[in-house]
């Protein structure tokens, strides 16, 4: 049976990965949906995801789209897994404080499917401890993370925070999809 994948955009400097990640997971025959946060718009197009995921892109859980009344309902009863990618630390922060101040937020409070999270962000970021006690928290409730690597970060040096090969999020991906199988 297609799979629903719901992916979670948020305002990386990686964010134009989540476009790959839409087209490879059609490739494979997944249907993905995305949501973007209200930042992320700063980093990729609605237009693009659109396209390339052949669905409405949700931004906003105000502007209901037609014959959807609570959108972050309707959302999580569709999806199978929620994969977060990239992932901020401002939406790991969130998550973990059980802070529901726009749509992916809600979506991720109200989910009863997995969720993933790839963080991606600059490497003193990362290892903020309070960023890595939020990561830890959210992994002892369940929550599933494709780790960073080291590698070329935006502000130009090299570093831990470079979001995990899109390969690998994909195959961990699938892997939490047949587990619950
Ligand atoms: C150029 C630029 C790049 C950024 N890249 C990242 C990033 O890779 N990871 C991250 O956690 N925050 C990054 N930020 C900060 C986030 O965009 C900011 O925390 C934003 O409020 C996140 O919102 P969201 O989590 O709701 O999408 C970046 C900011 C700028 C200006």
């Amino acid at each position: 049976m297609e799979k629903n994948i719901l992916l979670g955009v948020t305002g990386s400097i990686a964010s134009y990965k989540a476009c790959d990640l839409v087209g490879m997971f059609r490739k494979k025959g997944f249907t993905v949906r995305c949501v973007m946060t209200r930042d992320a718009k700063w980093f990729v197009t609605p237009l693009a995801l659109e396209t390339l995921s052949g669905q409405t892109v949700y931004r906003d859980m105000f502007k209901l789209p037609e014959k959807r009344d609570t959108v972050h309902i309707s959302l999580v009863e569709e999806a199978d897994v929620i994969l977060v990618a990239p992932a901020t630390a401002d939406i790991i922060g969130k998550v973990a404080s059980g802070i529901c101040d726009e749509l992916l937020t809600c979506t991720i409070c109200a989910a009863d499917c997995p969720v993933i999270f790839a963080p991606a962000m600059n490497d003193k970021m990362y290892t903020n401890p309070i960023v890595q006690d939020k990561i830890e928290y959210l992994k002892g409730k369940g929550y599933h993370f494709i780790d960073p690597v080291e590698g070329h970060l935006a502000c130009g040096r090299s570093g831990i925070g470079h979001i995990a090969p899109l390969e690998k999020i994909i195959d961990k991906t699938e892997k939490v999809l047949s587990a619950r199988i």
